[in-house]
C-alpha cells in the first residue's frame, strides 16, 4: 500500500533521514520504532506532505506522493494523528471530528473549520458519521463539550476518532499512547486491534514496546535517520543492531 525508497531529509545540512526504504502492506499494522530523534515524526511528515523529502520516492497505492500538498495527500486517503496534539480547544468534540471529514474532502484544516457551520446544518449524514466515530472511541457522551476541557487521555482518543472518521486507506499514528496510564493504554490497544480487524492499514510510531510487540505484524526500526532493521516483532527483538541502538541511548542518557 505504501512504498518508500531512498527517502532523505536534511535540516540545515544535518541528515534527519537517510536512504529510508520500507513497505507498509495492506491490512497490516506496521510499527515504526527507534530512539528519540531517530526521524520517525520527520518520516510521517514527509509521507503526509507537511515536509517534502529532499530525495527519494514515496508511493501510495501506485501514486507518487512526493511534491503533493498535505491536503492532496489526505484526499487520497491518508489520515494521521500528531505527537503533539492538534485539536481545536474552543470547538466542540463533535466539530473536531467533523473537521477530519472535511479535510478528507480535499480542504486544508483551516478551510475545514470555516466550512463547519455549513456542515453542522446541512450535512446530517456527516454528523452521524462523526458521532459514530466518537462512539467507537467512547467519546459520544462528550460530543458537545468544548474539546479544550477534555482530559489528556480523552484528547488522544479524540485525535484518533478524527483521523479514523473518514475511513482512510492508511492511518498514521504518532505515539498514540504517550503519556497515558496503563488502563488508558490498554483501551487504545484494544481500539487498534478493532481497527485492524476491520481491515484498516496502520503505521504506528510508538515507544511503548509492550504495545508494539503485542500488536504489530511488522516492525521497522529507525536509528539516526536510517532503517537498521525490519521484521516480525520476534525477529526485531532478537536483532543485535536494535539492542545496540536502544542500549546506546540508555548509556547516553545515563
Ligand atoms: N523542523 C525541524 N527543523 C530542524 N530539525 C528538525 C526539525 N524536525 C526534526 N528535526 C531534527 O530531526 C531529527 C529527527 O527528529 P524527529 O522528530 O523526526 O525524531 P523522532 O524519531 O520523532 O523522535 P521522538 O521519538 O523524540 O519523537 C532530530 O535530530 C530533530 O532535532
Ligand atoms: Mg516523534
Amino acid at each position: 500500500m505504501l512504498h518508500l525508497e531512498h527517502v532523505a531529509k536534511n535540516f540545515g545540512g544535518l541528515p534527519a533521514l537517510c536512504e529510508v526504504g520500507f513497505e507498509v502492506k495492506a491490512g497490516q499494522l506496521t510499527a515504526l520504532i527507534g530512539p528519540n530523534g531517530a526521524g520517525k515524526t520527520t518520516l510521517i511528515n514527509c509521507i503526509t506532505g507537511i515536509l517534502q523529502p529532499d530525495s527519494g520516492n514515496i508511493r501510495f497505492r501506485g501514486q507518487n506522493l512526493v511534491g503533493l500538498a498535505a491536503h492532496q495527500i489526505s484526499h487520497l486517503g491518508i489520515a494521521r494523528t500528531f505527537q503533539n496534539l492538534k485539536i481545536f480547544p474552543r470547538l466542540t468534540v463533535l466539530d473536531n471530528v467533523l473537521a477530519g471529514l472535511t479535510v478528507q474532502g480535499g480542504n486544508s484544516l483551516l478551510m475545514a473549520m470555516l466550512r463547519l457551520p455549513y456542515l453542522r446544518h446541512r450535512e446530517r449524514r456527516l454528523k452521524l458519521q462523526a458521532l459514530d466515530s466518537l462512539d467507537r472511541f467512547q467519546l459520544s457522551a462528550k460530543a458537545d463539550w468544548p474539546a479544550g476541557i477534555l482530559s489528556y487521555g480523552d484528547r488522544k482518543r479524540l485525535e484518533m476518532a478524527r483521523a479514523a472518521v473518514s475511513e482512510p486507506h492508511l492511518l498514521l499514528l504518532d505515539e498514540p499512547v504517550a503519556g497515558l496510564n496503563s488502563e488508558e493504554t490498554a483501551a487504545i490497544a484494544e481500539q487498534l486491534r478493532i481497527l485492524r480487524s476491520a481491515g484498516h492499514t496502520m503505521l504506528l510510531v510508538e515507544h511503548d514496546m509492550d504495545l508494539v510487540m503485542s500488536i504489530a505484524d511488522e516492525v521497522i526500526v529507525l536509528d539516526s535517520g536510517r532503517c537498521i532493521a525490519s521484521g516480525t516483532p520476534d525477529e526485531v527483538r532478537r536483532n543485535p543492531l536494535v539492542l545496540e541502538a536502544y542500549l546506546g541511548t540508555m548509556e547516553a542518557t545515563a
